[in-house]
């Protein structure tokens, strides 16, 4: 791909590239950082996905393909060629994993060095090897018996502690997925959960403050990120999304799947409306001997509506068995194509008991208009995130060797990641 001469792209520290690798689309788009302005798209693509499935790799071929072809269109639009991006991961064994570190201080002033050999401490102490870390987050510090520490640099005490928060991914689903943009000549320059993407998308400062969930209904997965004291707390996912809405409305009305899509878009609702049981909706007949017949339009809401339902109440039932409801703050954000159906936020609102809205980007300039909608809220977070690099341990890609020795990644010549997580955080 040197049709422009040759790769410029992220060699150029200004230039930025990412990927939404999805089961329905795969985005590619590439930015520019600007002083006082943020990031610049410079250009974007889109194409229908292929070969992936739930945020893995079914055909390596085909997902190779919609890759490629992303790229293009974006590479063509900004007028360079990019050689790496930053990718997101939205996995069925995307999951949360807390734990708590302690360590002896010489009962001096805590100093960079002491939060660095916590943190590390932490870091060493995760062995799971068929998991990556995407994300190490310190949420809380203590020092001795006082907690909630914010930055404990200058005090004093004996014992240091912190609850980090690791997002982790199972390794193998990875490294294929790594593979396959590596076919395509990229290089990962760092790996993000989508959800937490999502968040940077299209969460306002407020929602940060007090505490928000969001869900990301995509076609093949649905995750869900919840946000506390503007920190990435949780996450979570299940392998159900828009595409199962679909296959529900194609087994209950019998009609193709293409045919389902269309219904599902144009009368789809997860909210029963009183009119419902007299209006028609007319459904493709399956093979070419059967004729076009109609289906009452209360059969393709209950239908929606249970998907929809089920989902929500398996994501409530987990926030709540992890305890994270209890800080996952009053509001729902909804992100992901599979959030526009209609009366999907009021369904949220019903079972989650708390205020819901659709989250759309914001912040990006130049991001051409048909991409201004909730399923574009992960590629444009994942763009966005390039600026807030605040509390980010990890910040290139993840080990996916799967014999880590955890140390070594994050010290890095001596004062590495985590030192320089210190600086931009304090
Ligand atoms: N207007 C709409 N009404 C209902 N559903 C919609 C609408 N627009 C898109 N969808 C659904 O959204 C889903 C695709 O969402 P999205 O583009 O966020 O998925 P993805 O990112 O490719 O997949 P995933 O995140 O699961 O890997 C599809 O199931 C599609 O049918
Ligand atoms: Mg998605």
């Amino acid at each position: 791909m040197s049709f422009f001469g040759g790769r410029s792209g992220t060699s150029n520290p200004e230039i930025v590239a990412i990927l939404d690798v999805g089961s329905s689309k795969t985005v590619c788009l590439i930015g520019r950082v600007e002083p006082d302005l943020g990031v610049r798209i410079l250009g974007a693509g889109s194409h229908a996905s292929a070969g992936l499935k739930c945020g893995a790799v079914v055909d390596m071929q085909l997902a190779e393909q919609s890759i490629r072809q992303a790229v293009q269109k974006a590479e063509e639009a900004a007028k360079l060629a990019i050689s790496s991006v930053v990718v997101n991961i939205s996995t069925r064994s995307l999951r949360s994993r807390h734990i708590h570190v302690d360590t002896k201080i010489s009962n001096a002033e805590v100093t960079d060095r002491d939060l660095q050999r916590v943190i590390d401490t932490g870091l060493a102490e995760f062995d799971l090897p068929d998991q990556a870390i995407l994300h190490a987050l310190p949420l809380n510090w203590t020092v001795d018996d006082e907690r909630g520490i914010r930055d404990p640099r200058g005090m004093f005490g004996q014992m240091l502690g912190v609850d980090l928060h690791f997002v982790t991914s199972g390794v193998g689903v990875l490294r294929n997925l790594a593979h396959c943009i590596e076919r395509c000549h990229l290089r990962i320059a760092g790996m993000r959960a989508s959800p937490y993407a999502a968040g940077s998308g299209v969460l306002v400062e407020d929602e940060l403050d007090l505490g928000v969930t969001l869900i990301d209904m995509g076609g093949g997965i649905t995750t869900v990120a919840v946000f506390h004291d503007r920190t990435l707390a949780f996450v979570d996912a299940v392998g159900v999304g828009g595409q199962n809405v679909t296959s529900d409305i194609a087994t209950g009305v019998t009609s193709p799947w293409e045919a389902a899509e269309r219904i599902k878009t144009l009368y789809g609702s997860a909210l029963e409306s009183p009119g419902d049981d007299q209006q028609m909706v007319p459904c493709p007949p399956m093979g070419a001997q059967d004729e076009l017949h109609h289906e009452p339009l209360s059969l393709v809401t209950s239908i929606v509506r249970s998907r929809v339902e089920e989902t929500f109440e398996i994501l409530r039932d987990r926030l709540k068995a992890a305890g994270a409801d209890g800080f996952a703050g009053r509001r729902i954000v909804l992100t992901g194509g599979a959030a526009e159906l209609s009366g999907a936020p009021q369904l949220a609102e019903y079972i989650f008991k708390k205020r819901a809205r659709i989250g759309r980007p914001h912040g990006l300039v130049g991001l051409p208009d048909h991409m201004s909608g909730p399923d574009y809220a992960v590629a444009c977070g994942l763009i966005k995130q390039v600026l807030d690099k605040k509390k980010q341990i990890i910040s290139g890609p993840p080990d996916l060797s799967g014999n880590r020795v955890r140390t070594k990644r994050y010290v890095g010549g001596g004062l590495g990641q985590s030192m320089r997580w210190l600086k931009e955080n304090f």
